[in-house]
């Protein structure tokens, strides 16, 4: 894994083993805010679900906009976990929340509390059992991360959402809208961030 500057100043990772980067190259830190708080409609007091935590710049960007907030995310790469990467000056004493729950799999303060639960996330979505008002997913590619993008895992995904919880997703491929559809969302264009396609919300 090395490191990538994006446009918007924040650095992610190219991984070598997916061959894609962490986030768009176009500023990972916009894409966390632009693709999945904003989307999701984060705002204090809310239940996270963060499918695919890898750096945690979403749960980052959810934690900076409602610091009441509890996140459980999901993440099969404990390397990745290790790796630190340069946020922007305004985040960064939320930055150290997101450092500790990776380096201890868990943060709790009088506000906020994040549980990282390692493992494939096939099946640790089966150990939940809370229900989200919101959850972001932020697999690799399609073509690349099959497993996170089937019927079977949105299904579950569902089960554990509360009605009209928010799913966000950057992918717009048809295949991926589709088999939301089948698992019984209502699926929407999100934002464009960074690229002309919509991103993907699926309402539970
Ligand atoms: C595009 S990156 C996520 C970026 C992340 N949201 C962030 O802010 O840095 C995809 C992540 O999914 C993880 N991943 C891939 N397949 C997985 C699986 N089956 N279960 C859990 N995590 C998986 C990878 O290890 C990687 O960290």
């Amino acid at each position: 894994m090395r490191k990538i500057l994006t446009r918007d100043g924040s650095e992610t990772l190219y991984s070598e083993e997916y061959q894609e980067t962490y986030h768009s190259v176009t500023g990972a830190v916009e894409e966390a805010f632009g693709k999945y708080v904003k989307p999701c409609k984060i705002e204090s007091g809310m239940n996270v679900l963060d499918i695919c935590f890898g750096l945690g710049l979403n749960s980052l960007a959810a934690l900076h906009t409602a610091k009441e907030i509890t996140i459980t995310a999901l993440e099969k790469d404990e390397n990745v976990l290790r790796h630190e990467v340069k946020v922007p000056e305004y985040l960064r004493e939320d930055y150290k929340k997101i450092r500790t729950a990776a380096e201890n799999l868990y943060y709790k303060d009088d506000k906020a509390e994040i549980k990282v639960l390692l493992g494939d996330a096939r099946e640790t979505i089966k150990q939940l059992n809370e229900k989200y008002d919101a959850v972001f997913l932020d697999p690799f590619s399609p073509p690349k991360n099959p497993e996170l993008w089937t019927e079977e895992f949105f299904i579950n995904i569902k089960k554990h959402m509360k009605k009209e919880a928010i799913l966000a997703t950057y992918s717009c491929a048809r295949k991926v809208r589709s088999n939301l559809s089948k698992a019984g969302f209502e699926v929407k264009d999100g934002p464009c961030v960074g690229r002309r396609s919509p991103s993907t919300i699926a309402i539970a």
